[in-house]
This record gives structure tokens, sequence and C-alpha cells, in this order.
């Protein structure tokens, strides 16, 4: 099993003037969606199915039991939930497509193509990732029919990095901004990698995971999705301009020569459709080698601390993913530090940071 992430989410409750983010546009990826009918979790859940035991056959059980999507709805009923439609002057979070659109997706399916077993409880179900089933509901279990074959039925396809990122990103990259101001929810900071390895598995990798090679992708789309939100008008707060240079910087750092001049969506399916031997290493000292670029002038300390907040998740996947673990190992405690120094965006000191950097490099064999 792949470690979890080292680095437990970085505290993203500080400060709601300086943090901001965009609204959701889930909607664009509904419209394909709503063809067909939607089924709720119960229909992939009978005994035969995947209502068993085990990766696969096991998916429900191990989706509802442990997987944090599974309590999406639920976090709509808490006190915390109702104070923050105080703030925001919405009557019910539970039925307000503010936070529906996410948390409850399925709420937002027109009467007509609501399937029977279709509970808006189910928050974030089956359907949210992999596509409502109606229409290869029946053939996806055909064993003659291979995977391009299910996906060519109107199952969704989740298994390369990219198109799984793809489906992540919709939710977990760009808020509307007054939640994060006003209601204080969490401001949102995609990163495939680490967010796959904290939810459990109800699947088996069939081609084997690069956790490296997912980072660098997932970090490629969450760039092209903070993009398209500040031209399309969704990021429109203070710091967004910042957020997006940020992540220009840490894919161009990251994916050096290779990548080089690509725009954000072409870097992502560069990176997921060639990934040369040894790739994951070179990322991990490229991005250890940073130090020098916190400390050159001309970036707003505002952009240096976005930068710092983005590169521990990375560093945290690359190490996570290096072959070599016992130095891996020995580089741990040195992240933690780092985790910390990027911890808070007000009171982040570059130079600080660019020091440690400089110790992670010497560990990891990087140009300090
Ligand atoms: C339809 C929207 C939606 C999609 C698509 C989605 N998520 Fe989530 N995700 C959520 C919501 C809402 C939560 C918060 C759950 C809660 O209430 O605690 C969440 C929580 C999580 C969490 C726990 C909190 C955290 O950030 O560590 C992880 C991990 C996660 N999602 C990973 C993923 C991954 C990986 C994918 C893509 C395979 C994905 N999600 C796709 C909506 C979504
Ligand atoms: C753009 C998608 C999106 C929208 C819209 C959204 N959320 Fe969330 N919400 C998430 C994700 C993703 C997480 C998990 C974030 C994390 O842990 O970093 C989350 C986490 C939360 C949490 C914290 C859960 C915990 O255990 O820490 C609360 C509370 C919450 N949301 C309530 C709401 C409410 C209330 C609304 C509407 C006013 C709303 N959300 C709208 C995606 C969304
Ligand atoms: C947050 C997104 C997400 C949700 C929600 C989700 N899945 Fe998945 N699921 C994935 C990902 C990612 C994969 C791996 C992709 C692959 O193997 O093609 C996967 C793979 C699977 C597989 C294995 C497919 C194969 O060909 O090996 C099954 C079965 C499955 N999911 C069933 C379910 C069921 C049943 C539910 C609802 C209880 C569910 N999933 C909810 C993301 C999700």
């Amino acid at each position: 099993m792949r470690r979890k992430p080292l680095i437990l989410g970085l505290c993203l409750f500080f400060n709601a003037a300086t943090f901001s983010s965009a609204r959701a546009e889930v909607a664009a990826d509904q419209a394909e969606f709503l063809m067909h009918k939607v089924l709720g979790t119960a229909s992939c859940a009978t005994s035969g199915c995947h209502g068993g035991a085990g990766p696969v056959h096991g998916a429900v059980a191990t989706f509802t039991r442990e997987d944090p999507h599974a309590r999406s709805y639920d976090t709509l009923a808490t006190p915390r939930s109702a104070r923050m439609g105080e703030a925001l002057g919405i009557a019910d979070v539970r039925t307000s497509a503010s936070c529906t659109v996410c948390h409850a997706p399925t709420a937002s399916v027109p009467e007509g193509l609501r399937g029977a077993d279709l509970r808006i409880e189910d928050g974030v179900g089956c359907a949210s990732c992999h596509d409502s089933a109606e229409s290869w509901l029946r053939t996806h279990t055909r064993p003659e029919l291979d995977h391009a074959a299910k996906v060519a039925a109107g199952m969704r396809d989740l298994r390369s990095a990219y198109a799984r990122a793809n489906a992540c990103v919709a939710c977990h990259q760009v808020i509307e901004p007054r939640l994060v101001e006003t209601g204080r929810h969490p401001r949102l900071i995609f990163e495939l990698d680490g967010q796959l390895a904290a939810e459990p598995a109800h699947w088996r990798e069939v081609h084997g995971w690069d956790g490296a090679k997912a980072w660098l992708v997932g970090q490629a789309v969450a760039w092209c999705e903070a993009s398209a939100a500040r031209s399309d008008g969704r990021d429109t707060l203070a710091g967004a301009a910042e957020r997006e240079a940020a992540l220009a910087w840490l894919v161009g750092r990251a994916g050096g020569e290779r990548l080089e001049g690509l725009a954000a969506d072409a870097v992502a399916r560069r990176a997921d459709a060639d990934w040369p031997a040894g790739e994951g290493e070179a990322v991990l000292r490229r991005l250890a080698g940073a130090g020098g670029d916190f400390r050159a002038a001309g970036v707003s300390r505002l952009e240096q601390a976005y930068r710092a907040e983005r590169l521990v998740l990375g560093l945290d996947r690359v190490v996570a993913a290096w072959p070599e673990r016992a130095r891996a190992k020995a580089a741990e405690p040195v992240l933690v530090r780092l985790f910390a120094a990027a911890q808070s965006v007000p009171d982040f000191e570059p130079a600080s940071f660019a020091t440690l950097l400089d110790e992670l490099a010497r560990l990891v064999g990087g140009a300090g």
C-alpha cells in the first residue's frame, strides 16, 4: 500500500481575508451526466456485484465505511455547516446548491432522471466519479468487454492519472469565494497523489501507479483549473493571481526542460503519457534544488508563501514514491520542518524556508 501523506493537510483555516478561492463549476460536467438516469449507490451494492468483500467486489463496503466522501452529506448537517449557512444567509445548507454541488451532487439531478434508489443523503456517491450508471450497468460486467468498451458505453475513465485528476479537480480546487471569506469554508488545494492515498482504495491499480508522476499531472491539472477560474471570473479575490503564479512556477520547476513552455493542460497530458524511467527522482532533485528561487528578489512574499505551500505537498509525494527507501526515510524529518515553515501564509519567511530546502537538497542529492 502506498504511504499516506506524511503531511496531513495544510491548516487552511487562517485569516479568511487573505484566502479566497473560487466557485465550483461542476455543472459543465453534468451535461453528459444527465443524459441517462442516475442510479444510487444501492444499485451497485447487491452481493454478486460490489456488495461483497475485498477490492472491486467489496467497493461499496470499503467506500461506505471508510471513504471521506461517504460522509459528505452528513457534514452539511453539522453545527459547523449550519453556522456557515447563517454567515452566508443560506437558510438550509442541506438543500442549497451552494453546498450540494459538491457535498451531495445528485441533488441537482432533475426529477425525470432520478433512479428509484437515488438518495441525496448518499452524498458524493458512486455516480459522482463513475458517472450515471444506467447506460453501462448491464454491460460493464461482461467479461468480453475491455475497459475501453465500457468507457465507450458511458462509464467514466478513471484509470490514467490525467483522467482521474480531471474527475477530482471539479470539487477540489475552486470554490465560491464567499464560502471561504464569510462562511469559513476550508480553502481547497487539489493534490492528486496524496488525496488518493488518503482515500481507502476500493479498486485494484491495474497498471501500477507512479506517485511522482501522478503528483505532477495533478498539479498541472490544478494549475489549468486555477487559470480557467481566474480568466472566467470565478476566482476574483485577493491572492488568486499569486496562487496561479505559484502553480505555474511549481509545474515549471518540477517538469524541467522536457515540459518547458507547454500550457498547463499540455503539461498534464504529456507527463501522463510519457514518463521516462528515473523521472520521479529527477523531479525530487529539481524541487529540492529550488532554494535559490526563494531567495530571488522580485517575487512577492505572498507568492513565495503559496509556492511553498504547494511545494511541501509535492516533496512529500515524490519522497514517498522514491525507490531509495532508506534515504527517503532519512529525509522525512526535514520534510516535517519544511511543512511547519510553510504552514502559515501570513508568517511565511522565504529565507529560512530556503535554508531548509538546501538541507533537503543535500540529503537527496539536488543542487542547493
Ligand atoms: C462531486 C464532488 C467530488 C468529487 C468528484 C471528488 N470529491 Fe473528494 N471530496 C468532496 C467533498 C464534498 C469532500 C468533503 C467530505 C466531507 O464532508 O468531509 C471531499 C473529501 C475528500 C477527501 C478528504 C479530505 C481531504 O481533502 O483530504 C479526500 C482525500 C478526497 N476527497 C479525495 C478525492 C479524490 C482523490 C477524488 C477523485 C478521484 C475526489 N475526491 C473527487 C467532493 C468530491
Ligand atoms: C467546490 C466544492 C465544495 C463546495 C461548493 C462546498 N464544499 Fe464543503 N468541502 C469541500 C471539500 C473538498 C472539503 C474537504 C476539504 C478539506 O478537508 O481540505 C469540504 C469540507 C467541508 C467542511 C469541513 C469538513 C471537515 O470535516 O473538516 C465543512 C463543514 C463543509 N465543507 C461545509 C460546506 C458547506 C456548509 C457548504 C455550502 C455553504 C460547502 N461545504 C460547499 C468541497 C466543497
Ligand atoms: C471519489 C471518486 C470515486 C467515488 C465516489 C467512487 N469511486 Fe470507484 N473508483 C474510483 C477510482 C479513482 C477508481 C480507480 C480507477 C480504475 O480502476 O479504473 C475506482 C475504481 C472502482 C472499481 C474498480 C474498477 C475496475 O475496473 O477495476 C469499482 C468496482 C468501483 N470503483 C466501484 C465503486 C462503487 C460501487 C462506488 C460507490 C459505492 C464508487 N466506486 C465510488 C473513484 C471513485
